[in-house]
């Protein structure tokens, strides 16, 4: 029966996503065409360097996407894979800095680049802030520090690693969905699940897979091949489409 474990406890559920699974949603991916790093070289905007050398221009960029964030819904894909917690152990692994798998219902959801309706300080104290409005350029934190998003930037070590490597490696399901996996160390996470767990991924495109790995490739936009499997997972059924 789909979804238990020996003793009765629940089969884990993985969810990697990127920035395919909000496109539906709006938000725009970054490498696709007319993607958000057509707009802006990656070094004028999202390095440290960048924030040092041109503040404003980095807040301009956060404050547009958070803008659009806001404005954004969740799609049939964040649903879809909320629902899986009806049967699963999930934890969604995601690159993307919006909340719409929070809004669609997800419960455990961990932003490994962060999170665009946060802002931190950039102080020892560390601030970690809900914020989701502008910041402009004389933001402080409670100790009077200077605030930047809270999105881990080009050259940054990414959050969570521990706790997001422990979810895989535990996995006997992943879904990977909307991202080209050329991003490391995020791109190794999917693929650090057992040997024997079922791995699909759904991306309209070409993901960069690594070799020698064994899944099944759904060839769908997310609000239609994710919803599939998730309804296969739901009634106890495995994934083989052709
Ligand atoms: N449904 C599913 N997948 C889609 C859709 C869609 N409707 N539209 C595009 N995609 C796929 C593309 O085929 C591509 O594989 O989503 C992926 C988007 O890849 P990227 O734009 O590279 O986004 P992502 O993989 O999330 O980038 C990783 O790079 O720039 C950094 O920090 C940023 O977190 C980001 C990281």
């Amino acid at each position: 029966m789909g979804g238990e474990r020996g003793g009765g406890r629940r089969e884990r559920v993985v969810v990697f996503t990127g920035a395919g699974v909000s496109a539906e949603s709006g938000l725009k991916t970054f490498r696709d065409a007319g993607g958000l790093w057509e707009g802006y070289r990656v070094e004028e905007v999202a390095t440290p360097e960048a924030f040092e050398r041109d503040p404003e221009l980095v807040l301009k960029f956060y404050n547009e996407r958070r803008r659009k964030v806001l404005e954004a819904q969740p799609n049939e894909a964040h649903r879809a894979i909320a629902r899986l917690e009806e049967r699963f152990d999930v934890v969604v692994i995601t690159q993307n800095i919006d909340d719409l798998h929070e809004r669609a219902g997800s419960t455990r959801v961990i932003h490994i680049h962060g999170e665009i309706l946060k802002a931190r300080c950039v102080g020892p104290c560390q601030h970690v802030l809900e914020w989701r409005k502008d910041i402009r350029i004389g933001d402080r934190c409670p100790s009077g520090y200077r605030l930047r998003p809270h999105v881990v930037w080009f050259g940054e070590p990414v959050l969570h690693w521990e706790e997001a490597e422990q979810a895989v490696r535990g996995a006997d399901r992943v879904l990977v969905v909307g991202t080209s996996l050329v991003v490391y160390p995020a791109a190794l996470l999917p693929f650090l699940a057992p040997e024997d767990s079922e791995k699909i991924v759904v991306d309209p495109g070409e993901p960069s897979l690594p070799g020698g790995v064994r899944v099944v490739h759904i060839r769908e936009r997310a609000t239609v091949g994710v919803p599939q499997v998730v309804e296969a997972w739901l009634a106890g059924k495995s994934v083989n489409f052709g």
